[in-house]
């Protein structure tokens, strides 16, 4: 299939599903108001891959991105309230923030953000 629409009311705050696209797993993350205070805040951390929170997402609440780490492919693992908040991977160890960007361990970049559209309040396309 050439894009998926996934239906967001089924996804309470604070948590994260994962979708088919492509062969791949996207992430799907309904954040809380605090996800996204702490993203922003990291705005002008050290980031290796330099990006902003706001530039990452279409409406702050959801953060939507390919789940594939960009060291050499494992798919991270959702460490929301066990640590550092974000995603791990448990290939090599990089670690993903709130926003999905890398702060630490080899991958290079961010996790990538799928093209997507909100078809409307609960409704996104992906691809
Ligand atoms: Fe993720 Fe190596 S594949 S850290």
């Amino acid at each position: 299939l050439a894009s998926t629409e996934v239906d967001l009311s089924a996804i309470p705050v604070g948590q994260t599903v994962k979708v088919l696209w492509r062969g791949k797993p996207v992430f799907i993350r309904h954040r809380s108001a605090e996800e996204i205070a702490k993203a922003e805040a990291d705005d002008n951390a050290d980031l290796k891959d330099p990006a902003t929170d706001e530039s990452r997402v279409q409406k702050p609440e959801w953060l939507i991105m390919v789940g594939v780490c960009t060291h050499l492919g494992c798919v991270p693992l959702d460490v929301h309230g066990t640590g550092p908040d974000g995603w791990f991977c448990p290939c090599h160890g990089s670690h993903y923030d709130l926003s999905g960007r890398i702060r630490k361990g080899p991958a290079p970049l961010n996790l990538p953000i799928p093209e997507y559209v909100f078809l409307n309040d609960t409704t996104v396309k992906i691809g």
